[in-house]
C-alpha cells in the first residue's frame, strides 16, 4: 500500500549504535507531542513524558548505568524521553506503552533513529539511584515504563528490519 504513515511503520528498527550528533530540542518537542497524542485509558491522561535536554542530566543517567549495569544501556545516545506514571495505576503500562510506540514512529517518520530502553526503572530505584530521580522530579509514587533513546545512527548498513514470526497475524 502506498502510504507514508504506513510505509514508516514497517520500516522503523531499533537502533543501537549512535553518533554524538544532538538531535535538535524542537525535534525532540515534535516527538514528545506525537506521544501526548496517543490514546489514554478513559482519557485520564495518567502519564508524563519528560524530554531530558540537558547533557548533564543525560551524562548523570549514563554514569549510573555503568554503576549499577556495568554497561551503558543507552547505547550512547545523546537524547532520550522519559515516559512514567503512577505505580498504582492498572493502565499505567498500557498508556505509557502507546506513548512510547508513537514517538518511536513519529522519530523515524523524522528520520530519527530511537530505540525502547526498558533498565530506567530499575536504575533510578537502585540505591545509586535515588539521588538522580529526586533530580528528574520523579515522586516515589511514579514508575519508569520505559525510555526512548534517540539520535543518529552511526552505521546505517547495519540497520536492518527484523523478520516476523510465522502465523503472528491470524485472520478468522
Ligand atoms: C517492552 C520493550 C522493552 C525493550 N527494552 C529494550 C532494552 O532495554 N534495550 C534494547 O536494546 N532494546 C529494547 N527493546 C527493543 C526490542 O529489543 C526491539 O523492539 C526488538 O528487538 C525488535 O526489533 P525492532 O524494534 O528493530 O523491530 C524493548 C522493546 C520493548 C517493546
Amino acid at each position: 500500500m502506498d502510504n507514508k504513515v504506513v510505509s514508516t511503520i514497517k520500516n522503523r528498527v531499533s537502533c543501537r549504535n549512535y553518533s554524538s550528533k544532538k538531535v535538535p530540542l524542537n525535534k525532540l518537542k515534535t516527538i514528545a507531542e506525537c506521544g501526548m497524542m496517543a490514546p489514554s485509558a478513559m482519557n485520564k491522561q495518567i502519564a508524563n513524558i519528560l524530554v531530558l535536554k540537558s547533557k548533564n542530566v543525560i551524562e548523570k543517567l549514563r554514569k549510573l548505568s555503568l554503576d549499577v549495569l556495568g554497561n551503558d544501556c543507552f547505547y550512547g545516545a545523546n537524547n532520550m524521553i522519559i515516559v512514567y506514571g503512577p505505580k498504582d495505576n492498572p493502565f499505567t503500562l498500557q498508556d505509557c506503552s502507546c506513548i512510547l510506540e508513537n514517538m518511536f514512529i513519529a522519530a523515524s517518520s523524522l528520520k530519527i533513529n530511537s530505540c525502547w530502553i526498558n533498565q530506567v526503572d530499575k536504575l533510578l530505584n537502585d540505591p545509586k539511584g535515588k539521588k538522580v530521580k529526586k533530580f528528574l522530579g520523579l515522586d516515589d509514587n511514579v514508575m519508569v515504563v520505559g525510555t526512548c533513546i534517540l539520535g543518529y545512527c552511526a552505521d546505517e548498513s547495519k540497520l536492518s528490519i527484523k523478520p516476523r514470526k510465522e502465523n503472528f497475524i491470524k485472520v478468522i
